[in-house]
């Protein structure tokens, strides 16, 4: 076996492992499959630090200088997956186990094509196999969360998804679980549905504020600027995403029941169990009640403020769950950003579903809603993150300042800084209700309206998985020290503990 120095030192030179990875005292191989080519696929194994324990993928190859050097990524290594999943069969590994190959057969002619890879925490490359743009995903962490290759190919054929063309998974030494390592499948060209949500509203900015640098005189909440005309100019400007909007919507909902049926395989779906849930909400929410005094950078009204709203919103859901009846649950992508739902043509990527079957630990814990619950709290991401870039820019300040300025409308500002930014997020807050309403109402409602007019009997569990993951958005963001993004959280947070539905029509403060 490679000795782990040569291992040791390729990892130490590598730009992606996470940082608790790079906080290990050593990794360790533990098991090594030949691929042919000169390629080796290495399991390692974190020893010490916050990921201690933690399997790795690593396949690398002798450079000409007999140095062991990252093969994820290369020529070699990409075509000698595909082949071995079209051909199909297994690899012994050196300590007994063996790394699966499983696919599509045919694939005459494999070559690379260049592909600009964005942030993301897996490796990804981009052939053509047989005329075809497909994309070559490894896995670089291991472990049962992965599911995503085998999800591909329980939706295969579906449309709402791509295109399977194989995946290949490691075996350890008398072991039956399967864990994923890599996935080929089919590229979509397009883009997320984040990128003409944020040219639309980026082109909304000059027609509220009367120019690149300026800002109309008149107050938002009167005369020219007023709610109803704000409502008016958003819903025009929206227009040409109205279709777009909705179609996502409807997409997403056969997403939703094509994943019902498939990993279902027919049996009734279980109750969520929104009590378990429920309990472990409001004991997060004190943790980072008690924390929440540490947060430097953020004031403590807002803070105040936002749990007082988190503890009447537990209240307002002990009640609602007392008086509902069950709350069906289902599968759902599970880790849904806008960037993940393509728009030219729908399709879905990154699929993370919980759960992936009746038998699976997890099925009866996860729903459809929390995908919608996903989107609208990214769309609040999106729309307060423009807004406070937009009147930092107006104002010549820092996007912190008015982010954090927008959690008590301004109130230390002079008057005409405090115009501009409450109409900046008024503007943005208008534009996501629209927009939330146009991609998450229920399928066949009028979405046209703002808010996302949920269905009643859905309410209580939207609500109950909105906060879920609002806390756990807001532990996030108090851990990593965001103050800028867990103003966001905030904000919002203090529109809850409203009976329905008035708490869903957050406005800037004034
Ligand atoms: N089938 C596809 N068609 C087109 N582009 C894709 C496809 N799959 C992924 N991409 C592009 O590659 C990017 C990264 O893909 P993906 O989100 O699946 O990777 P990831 O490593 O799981 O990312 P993350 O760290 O966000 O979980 C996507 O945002 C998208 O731009
Ligand atoms: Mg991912």
């Amino acid at each position: 076996m490679t000795s782990d120095t040569q291992l040791h030192e390729l990892l130490r030179g590598a730009d992606w492992p996470p940082e608790d990875v790079r906080r290990a005292d050593r990794c360790v191989p533990v098991d090594e499959a030949p691929l042919g080519s000169g390629i080796t696929l290495f399991v390692v194994s974190v020893v010490g630090g916050p990921a201690h324990g933690g399997l790795l993928l690593v396949p690398a190859r002798a450079d000409g200088s007999g140095r062991l050097v990252d093969a994820q990524g290369s020529e070699g290594f990409d075509l000698a997956c595909v082949r071995l999943m079209a051909a199909g069969g297994r690899i012994p590994t050196a300590r007994g186990g063996h790394v699966d190959f499983r696919g599509t057969a045919g694939a005459r002619a494999v070559s690379p094509l260049p592909f600009a890879q964005g942030r993301s925490s897996n490796s990804l490359s981009l052939l053509d196999i047989d005329g075809r743009p497909h994309l070559h995903k490894t896995y670089r962490s291991l472990g049962a969360e992965v599911r995503e290759p085998e999800l591909l190919r329980l939706m295969d054929g579906s449309a709402h998804t791509p295109r399977w063309f194989g995946d290949y998974g490691y075996v350890p030494p008398g072991g039956t679980e399967r864990l994923a390592l890599g996935v080929v499948y089919a590229y979509t060209p397009g883009s997320g549905i984040d990128t003409p949500l944020r040219a639309n509203l980026r082109a909304l900015w000059p027609g509220l504020t009367g120019g690149p640098g300026g800002v109309r005189e008149s107050a938002p909440s009167g005369g020219a600027c007023g709610p109803a005309r704000l409502d008016g100019l958003v819903r025009e400007h929206l227009a040409p995403l109205a279709t777009p909007l909705r179609t996502a919507r409807s997409f997403l909902g056969g997403f939703h029941e094509e994943l019902r049926v498939r990993l279902g395989r027919g049996t009734p779906p279980p109750d969520y169990p929104v009590e378990r849930a429920l309990r472990a909400a409001e004991e997060r929410c004190h943790a980072l009640a008690e924390r929440a005094g540490r947060e430097a950078g953020l004031p403590a009204a807002a803070l105040d403020s936002a749990f007082d709203s988190l503890t009447r919103e537990i209240a307002l859901l002990r009640t609602a769950f007392d008086a509902a009846g069950t709350h069906p649950a289902g599968p759902c992508h599970g880790d849904l950003h806008l960037s993940h739902l393509l728009w030219d043509p729908p399709r879905l990527i990154d699929i993370s579903t919980p759960s992936t079957g009746p038998d699976v630990p997890g099925w009866a814990e996860q729903s459809p809603l929390q995908d919608l619950v996903a989107l609208g709290r990214a769309l609040e991401y999106f729309a307060a993150d423009e807004a406070a870039y937009e009147s930092a820019r107006l104002l010549g300040v820092d996007s912190t300042e008015t982010m954090l300025a927008s959690l008590d409308g301004g109130a230390g500002l002079p008057p005409r800084e405090r115009s501009v930014l409450l109409l900046v997020f008024e503007a943005a807050d208008t534009w996501r209700r629209h927009v939330a309403g146009l991609l998450l109402a229920p399928a066949g409602s009028d979405g046209d309206r703002a808010g996302p007019g949920p269905d009643a009997s859905d309410e209580p569990l939207r609500r109950l998985l909105y906060l879920r993951r609002l806390l756990h958005e807001l532990d996030y963001n108090f851990a990593h020290a965001r103050p800028y993004h867990a103003a966001i959280d905030l904000r919002h947070a203090m529109a809850l503990g409203l009976p329905s539905p008035l708490a869903r029509t957050l406005t800037a403060r004034t």
